[in-house]
């Protein structure tokens, strides 16, 4: 294998939950760039829609959107299924379709929004992957499953209580699934960004004033552009990391360092 095919998806078919902005939409976009034929998915259907159309310019007919809850069973078949329709086996699984709606103290956060946030970003994470297992087991594809965690999972981060639990207990099903699936040829990873300018955070970046004091505390002296975490998706996709499963990969500008 030549170097410059190591993220050459052209033989791939991947998923995306939450494609239709932010993070999931540059991995989509980049997967489309390396070759791949991409499913996105989020719940709005305007999104969706307007999120195709931009991706199209990139990825023509190689791409298909769905409106689809992450937590609900028969979205989540929905989604595969009409992935599978468009394009086959599905090879790729990017779980990024999470939720924080509020700040707040892990001891004072309201039982609903707790349920709500696990909803998503835990039982919608593993519905989906589970669902991968399935269509890669049944179609005999060695796929790998790439998880969208966070620096706030691995770190404790004051008002995001709640957002870090959910993304700590992603990390370690990401480590079971992996040692589960590894004899199927399965890889399971995951990747923690820390700040990414996105609408999930702009209450850290939309005042120029907090943007500047996040980034002045970061090695890389910048918070991250949707775009930044796009080669951790890429290598940990591709055939780059057919050695690597069970890992979080930090992609932080160095937050974690200091
Ligand atoms: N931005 C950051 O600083 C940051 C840092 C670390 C980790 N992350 C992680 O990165 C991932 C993407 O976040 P982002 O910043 O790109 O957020 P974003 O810009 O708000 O995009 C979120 C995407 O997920 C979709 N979505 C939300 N809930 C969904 C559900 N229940 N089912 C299906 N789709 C759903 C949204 O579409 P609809 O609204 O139409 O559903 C949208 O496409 C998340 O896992 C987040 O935890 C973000």
């Amino acid at each position: 294998m030549s170097t410059h095919l190591y993220t050459d998806l052209r033989s791939k078919n991947a998923i995306v939950t939450g494609g239709t902005r932010g993070i999931g939409f540059a991995i989509a976009e980049a997967m489309l760039q390396m070759g791949a034929r991409v499913a996105v998915s989020g719940r709005k259907s305007d999104g969706v829609k307007l999120a195709i159309e931009r991706l199209r310019h990139v990825g023509g007919d190689r791409v298909v959107g769905v409106a689809a809850h992450s937590a609900r069973p028969e979205d989540v078949t929905r989604l595969f299924d009409e992935a599978v329709k468009a394009f086959g086996a599905i090879h790729v699984v990017v779980n990024n379709a999470a939720t924080n709606p509020s700040m707040a103290p892990l001891h004072e956060v309201e039982l609903e929004v707790f349920d709500k946030i696990l909803e998503t970003n835990l039982r919608g994470y593993l519905l989906v992957a589970r669902e991968g297992v399935r269509r890669m087991r049944e179609a005999s594809v060695a796929g790998s499953i790439v998880n969208v965690s966070t620096v706030a999972s691995l770190r404790p981060w004051p008002g995001l209580g709640a957002y870090s639990v959910s993304k700590a207990a992603v990390n370690s099903m990401t480590q079971v699934l992996a040692i589960e699936l590894g004899r199927d040829g399965i890889r399971v990873n995951a990747i923690a960004p820390g700040v990414v300018r996105t609408r999930f955070s702009e209450a850290l970046w939309k005042n120029p004033k907090t943007e500047e004091d996040t980034a002045k505390r970061l090695p890389l002296s910048r918070i991250a552009e949707p775009e930044d975490v796009v080669g951790a998706a890429l290598f940990l996709a591709s055939e780059a990391s057919r050695y690597v499963t069970g890992q979080v990969l930090v992609v932080d500008g160095g937050m974690m360092l200091v």
